[in-house]
């Protein structure tokens, strides 16, 4: 990659206390681009101050939805040491999800280097209070101006980043989820597994209608026959059965979620029985009947979030007596731990800032 030219700001301005917190509100004082050009490919790679974009009225990304991001976040620990999580993996993501939406390819390593690089310029944004972190979100838009409907030619990508709290406004709380029998998020064959625009855009109706009924959220069935957990949009979604830790499938309609990932590999450290299979709804309201269950959500944004009540045609079912499970405490604690430094990291996920190895 070319060396990236660094505009600073005249006019920084000053982050928030971390007490005050919410999710993707505040934004730092730069930001990374890099532009797209058919015959010159990537180029011109920048970080520059934090600014509005001008878009001709036409740019094809209004109209189609050719958009693609991200999400991962920077954590400093008690040591002071900034850690990204999963850094190489949310690069490689984020280029697969190019590639479903006809993106050109997104070299990973470039992704690696322009989001460290970002986040060494804006490091004093990197807040310090446990639950707290620096979300960066690196994205592509199509920008070519026209109104057939083809891939664009011309493309920027960019990553901004802002000091987060907790996603929900639970907190680490319990949350409530709606099962939907009505509306449908994706199907396998669509976009269900790119990280893409258009899939929150089709989360939008069915959450306000949760959102009526009292729910924080919706869980999406398959779009086919209405029967099998899919994942929530703003997180995947996971649950223990007795002694069997189930979640489901990558199955092309769900997103491969890296918090998702890391669950699974420490649960199957620990030596719990994990099955990524397909899961029906029935043997979940079964489930949550007999008092068997407990559910939790996982998600960079999301971290580990206890389910505390499930909504299902028309029935409220309370989910572990509305408290955090012991499994979904123990997931959150470690993956928090090793995100601050605090825990052993056998996987070497939290890399620190300097640290250009692996991912
Ligand atoms: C993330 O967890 O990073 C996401 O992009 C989910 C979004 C709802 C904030």
């Amino acid at each position: 990659m070319n060396q990236i030219a660094i505009t600073r700001t005249a006019v920084p301005k000053q982050p928030p206390a971390d007490e005050t917190l919410a999710f993707g509100k505040v934004f730092s004082d730069h930001m990374f681009l890099m532009n797209y050009e058919a015959g010159t490919g990537w180029h011109n790679p920048r970080i520059e101050p934090y600014a509005p974009f001008v878009l001709d009225p036409a740019t094809c990304v209004l109209h189609y939805g050719q958009a693609i991001f991200d999400g991962m976040k920077a954590f400093r620990g008690n040591d002071g040491q900034i850690r990204l999580f999963r850094l190489g993996d949310h690069a490689r993501r984020l280029n697969k999800s190019a590639g479903y939406l006809c993106i050109p390819e997104l070299d990973p390593a470039m992704v690696e280097a322009s989001i460290r690089a970002l986040v060494e310029v804006d490091q004093r944004w990197v807040p310090s209070l446990p639950g707290t972190s620096l979300y960066i979100r690196p994205t592509v838009i199509a920008t070519e101006t026209f109104l057939g409907v083809h891939p664009s030619h011309s493309y920027v990508y960019y990553v901004i980043v802002g000091p987060v709290g907790a996603y929900y406004k639970e907190g680490m709380n319990p949350v409530s989820i709606l099962a939907s029998d009505t509306y449908v998020r994706a199907v396998q064959g669509g976009l269900g597994a790119a990280k893409t625009a258009g899939n929150y855009a089709a989360s939008l109706f069915g959450a306000e209608e949760a959102a009526k009924a009292g729910y924080t959220q919706v869980l999406w069935l398959d779009g086919v026959e209405h029967k099998y957990l899919d994942e929530v949009g703003t997180m995947n979604i996971m649950l223990k059965i007795g002694d069997e830790v189930i979640t489901p499938p990558l199955n092309g309609a769900i997103l491969a979620g890296i918090t998702r990932d890391s669950a699974l590999t420490l649960l199957r450290d620990w030596g719990l029985r994990v099955s990524e299979r397909p899961i029906a709804i029935d043997d979940v309201v079964a489930a949550a009947r007999a008092g068997t269950l407990e559910m939790w959500g996982t998600g960079t944004a999301a971290v580990i979030s206890p389910v505390g009540e499930l909504g299902y045609k028309g029935e409220r079912y309370i989910i572990n007596g509305r408290q955090t499970g012991a499994l979904t405490q123990k997931l959150y604690d470690t993956i928090v731990g090793i995100q601050y430094g605090t825990a052993p990291d056998p996987h070497g996920w939290a890399r620190p800032l300097g640290n250009r190895l692996g991912g």
